[in-house]
């Protein structure tokens, strides 16, 4: 393998690196929608998840391997039997499989993680290789906190799994460390003082958090990296981690420089990262590069007549090349199916006949409230298609009172599935905290608010808003989004969609309980 020639596989973890960090985090219907997302996406291998961590994360990785077919489905372990056979078993129905056996190599990671002696890190390492090998001819291996690792201590750790069978040796930056010229050198170092290097793939995997990551993995690549591990919108713990979009965007840009191709269909990047922001709830900054709202708006006049003369001028990648076709075209009441068909194709979403018919009649609705509907507007249409808890409880009515003077008063009307009806009226530090002391006092359920996020979806003075809530209540965290014109509706109809997820809970056997969108066991979470 020569540097500068042939393909760089696109390794994705963001079921499992990127769910890991605080707020990301999914259920198993959650991760099979990503999951096969991904696939259409056309990555190589997606890590579905940790199968030792938890009950959860294993039948999510059981269920991404026996539904999800194209990519290699990966599973992480330890360099522990319990978890390599535990990582195999969850793999077993894949159609091809990769087990991922990792473990820290790091003086610091030695001592105060492991504390273990280099002899044991390269035995231990040897063991997690050889078992894994045993059950998949596909075995990865990470020596943690590599860039932080003796040079030579590496190259020994690499060379003795190699010998042990490993097929993909991944080098990661696991605290986002390192600068470019320091981990190509680690990379040309490793390429030449390793026996047996030339025999396997050599991977890379880098976290953000001097925002480096992207930069670190493409400087990897031309020292001799031929996978890249990444996520989409770059979630992952703290910083998060090298982000999809951006590298596979920057390779195949500045494809005269680094010589090298991926396998994705660039077009579906715009509607995979939609789908995961929607699904976490864990916005897309709007100068997020090549996704972001902005990556394509030209503000400046000299800019703009630049790029009515010719959009090279300031455009190196063009929208449509990531699925972002946006129109200056917005839709109103009087658009009609077929219309709102083609746009929705445009965003790059697929809907079957049922599916459309829903977003058609909720488009509708909205367009009765709103002037114009924009992209954003019909995307959120579509992104709310599944996952949404419904009922037991709806809103029936929703007066608020608010002004400088007095506490904000909210007033509103809630019915229940079994056909209670309630009213109440509660004073609030402003008018959603009212409506949500309301809303608890109403279904007689408390919970602890652990965060509130609102954001518009579109553009015009009547733009809809996003409210995304996150509360506690019985060891669980949950969480909740609706996307409305009036932003105090939002927030409402936000809470009360987690209120009705615990509801839900409280009435489902275990293991259901344990599937529902959007809640997640606090435990677990910290795993
Ligand atoms: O950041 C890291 O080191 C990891 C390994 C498990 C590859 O995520
Ligand atoms: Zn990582």
């Amino acid at each position: 393998m020569s540097p500068q020639t042939g393909q760089v596989l696109i390794f994705d973890t963001t079921l499992r690196d990127g769910e890991q960090s605080p707020g990301c985090s999914m259920t198993r219907e959650e991760k099979l929608r990503v999951a096969r997302a991904l696939a259409e996406l056309g990555v190589d291998v997606i890590e579905a998840g940790f199968p030792a961590a938890s009950r959860g994360d294993w039948e999510s990785v059981n269920a991404v391997a026996r539904e999800v077919q194209g990519p290699v489905i990966c599973g992480l372990a330890r360099c522990n039997r319990d978890d390599i056979d535990r990582a195999a078993k969850a793999l077993r129905d894949a159609e091809r499989r990769r087990i991922h056996v990792f473990l820290a190599t790091s003086a610091i990671h030695r001592q105060y993680k492991l504390n273990m002696a280099r002899e044991e890190i390269v035995r231990s390492a040897v063991d997690g290789v050889r078992m894994a090998r045993e059950h998949c001819e596909d075995v990865e291996f990470s020596p943690e906190d590599a860039s932080r690792t003796e040079l030579e201590f590496v190259a020994q750790v690499v060379e003795a799994v190699i010998e042990a069978g490993a097929t993909t040796v991944n080098i990661p930056d696991t605290v986002g460390y390192t600068v470019p010229d320091e981990f190509a050198e680690l990379f040309r170092y490793l390429r030449r003082n390793v026996r047996g290097i030339e025999g396997v793939r050599l991977s890379v995997h880098c976290h953000d958090d001097l925002g480096m990551a992207v930069a670190n993995s493409l400087t990897a690549v031309v020292a001799g990296a031929r996978q890249i591990e990444c996520t989409i919108n770059g979630i992952g713990e703290r910083a998060g981690n090298c982000s999809l979009e951006e590298v596979v965007m920057a390779l195949r840009t500045r494809e005269g420089f680094f010589g090298l191709r991926t396998g994705v269909q660039t077009t579906r990047l715009y509607p995979v990262s939609r789908l995961v922001s929607s699904i976490t709830g864990m916005p897309i900054p709007r100068n997020k590069a090549v996704v972001g709202e902005n990556a394509f708006a030209h503000e400046s006049g000299i800019h703009q007549h630049g790029m009515l003369k010719h959009h090279s001028t300031y455009e190196i990648m063009r929208p449509e090349d990531v699925g972002l076709s946006r129109s200056h075209l917005v839709l109103g009441k009087h658009s009609g199916r077929h219309a709102l068909r083609e746009r929705v194709k445009d965003l790059g979403f697929e809907l079957d006949e049922i599916e459309f018919n829903r977003v058609f009649e909720d488009f509708k609705l909205l367009a009765d409230r709103k002037k114009e509907l924009f992209d954003g507007d019909i995307e959120a249409l579509v992104l709310r298609l599944e996952g949404h808890a419904a009922g037991p409880w709806t809103l029936g009515k929703l007066r608020t009172v608010s002004d400088d003077r007095v506490a904000a008063e909210a007033e509103l009307r809630l019915h229940h599935r079994d056909g209670r009806v309630i009213e109440h009226c509660t004073t609030g530090d402003g008018p959603v905290d009212a409506a949500f002391k309301a809303i608890e006092a109403a279904t007689g359920i408390q919970v602890a608010l652990r965060k509130f996020d609102l954001h518009s979806v579109s553009g015009g003075e009547d733009a809809q808003g996003e409210a995304v809530v996150y509360v506690e209540h019985g060891g669980r965290s949950y969480r909740g989004s609706s996307v409305s014109t009036n932003i105090v509706e939002s927030a409402v109809q936000a809470f009360l969609e987690v209120i009705n997820r615990i509801e839900l809970a409280k009435s489902l056997p275990g293991r259901a309980r344990e599937e529902q969108p959007g809640v997640r066991d606090i435990a677990q979470a910290a795993v």
